[in-house]
C-alpha cells in the first residue's frame, strides 16, 4: 500500500503542496488528475522519494524519506513527465537502463517483450532521438516496465508511477498503454498515473484523486469524483458528466463556457 500523510512540499520559499493525504492500493490503478500547476508531478516526485518533502510517506511499509535509492528502485519505477536524452542512445540501450544491476533474468528477452507490449517491435536499433514524440514516450514506458517486470516479487507488490504516460499518444496507443498499466495492476502490482484525459481515467482507474491548488479536493471512484460541480470548481469551465450504461461516466466539455 502507498500512504502519504500530511504531505507538503516547498520549492524554495514557495509552498506548492499543502497537507496532502493520499492512499493507493496494489492491484489497483490510481489516477491523479487536476489542472496544470495543481501539484500532481510534485506529489508524484515526493511519494517516489525523488523530492524532499514534509510529512510521512510509506510504500509497501518502506519509509520513503529514509529509504536507500537502491531499495526504492527495486520496488518502484517512475516514468517522469519529461525525459530528455542528451546522448545518441539506441532504443535497446534506453530500455536496458531499466534492467537492475545483478538481474538474474534473461535481459534481452524481457527488453524485447517490453518493446512488444508498447507496440515497438523491431525498434531496438533505432536512435531514440530520431523517433517521434509518441514513440519516445513508449520507449520510456518500456524502460520502466523492465525495471519492475514482475508485478509481485518475493517481497511484495511492485509499483509503477507514471506521469502523463499517454500525453503524446494517438487514441489507439493510448488504449494500448492504459491496458498495459491495467494488466500490471490486475496481476497484483500498484499503478499511480497522472492523467489529463478524464474519459480514459474513468475507463481505466479504480480510484481517482483530484488535485487543485496544491491540495487534494476529492478522491474516490470516477463516479464519485467526476461531478459537474467538482470539475467546474477544479478546472474553471463547464464540463458535463453523463453515465454510459456499460462503461461508467463520460465527460463532455461544454464549449464557449470558459470561466477562467
Ligand atoms: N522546480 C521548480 N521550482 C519552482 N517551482 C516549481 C518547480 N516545479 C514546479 N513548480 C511549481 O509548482 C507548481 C506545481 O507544479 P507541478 O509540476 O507539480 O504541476 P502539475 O500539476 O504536474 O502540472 P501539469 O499538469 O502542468 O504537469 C506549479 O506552480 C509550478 O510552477
Ligand atoms: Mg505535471
Amino acid at each position: 500500500m502507498l500512504t502519504a500523510r500530511d504531505l507538503s512540499v516547498n520549492y524554495g520559499s514557495k509552498p506548492v503542496l499543502r497537507g496532502v493525504d493520499l492512499t493507493a492500493h496494489p492491484g489497483q490503478l490510481t489516477a491523479i488528475v487536476g489542472p496544470n500547476g495543481s501539484g500532481k508531478s510534485t506529489a508524484l516526485k515526493a511519494v517516489t522519494g525523488e523530492l524532499p518533502f514534509i510529512g510521512d510517506v510509506r510504500l509497501s511499509g518502506m519509509d520513503v524519506a529514509h529509504a536507500r535509492p537502491g531499495d526504492l528502485a527495486s520496488v518502484r519505477a517512475v516514468l517522469p513527465q519529461f525525459t530528455p536524452l542528451a546522448f545518441p542512445f539506441t532504443v535497446l540501450e534506453v530500455v536496458r537502463l531499466g534492467v537492475s544491476r545483478g538481474a538474474t533474468f534473461n535481459c534481452d528477452q524481457i527488453v524485447n517483450e517490453a518493446l512488444h507490449r508498447v507496440g515497438l517491435d523491431g525498434y531496438q536499433g533505432r536512435y531514440f532521438q530520431e523517433l517521434s514524440g509518441g514513440e519516445q514516450q513508449r520507449v520510456q514506458l518500456a524502460r520502466v516496465l523492465v525495471q519492475v517486470w514482475q508485478p509481485v516479487g518475493d517481497d511484495g507488490p511492485r509499483w509503477l508511477f507514471l506521469d502523463e504516460p499517454v500525453s503524446s499518444l494517438d487514441i489507439g496507443h493510448q488504449l494500448q498503454i492504459m491496458q498495459v498499466a491495467r494488466t500490471f495492476a490486475d496481476m497484483g502490482g500498484g499503478v499511480i498515473a497522472v492523467m489529463h484525459d478524464l474519459n480514459l481515467t474513468a475507463m481505466f482507474a479504480d480510484k481517482v484523486v483530484l488535485f487543485s491548488n496544491g491540495g487534494v479536493v476529492s478522491q474516490g471512484t470516477a463516479t464519485e469524483v467526476f461531478t459537474d460541480d467538482m470539475l467546474m470548481q477544479a478546472y474553471g469551465c463547464r464540463i458535463a458528466v453523463s453515465m454510459a450504461p456499460s462503461s461508467g461516466p463520460f465527460i463532455l466539455p461544454q464549449t464557449a463556457a470558459l470561466n477562467i
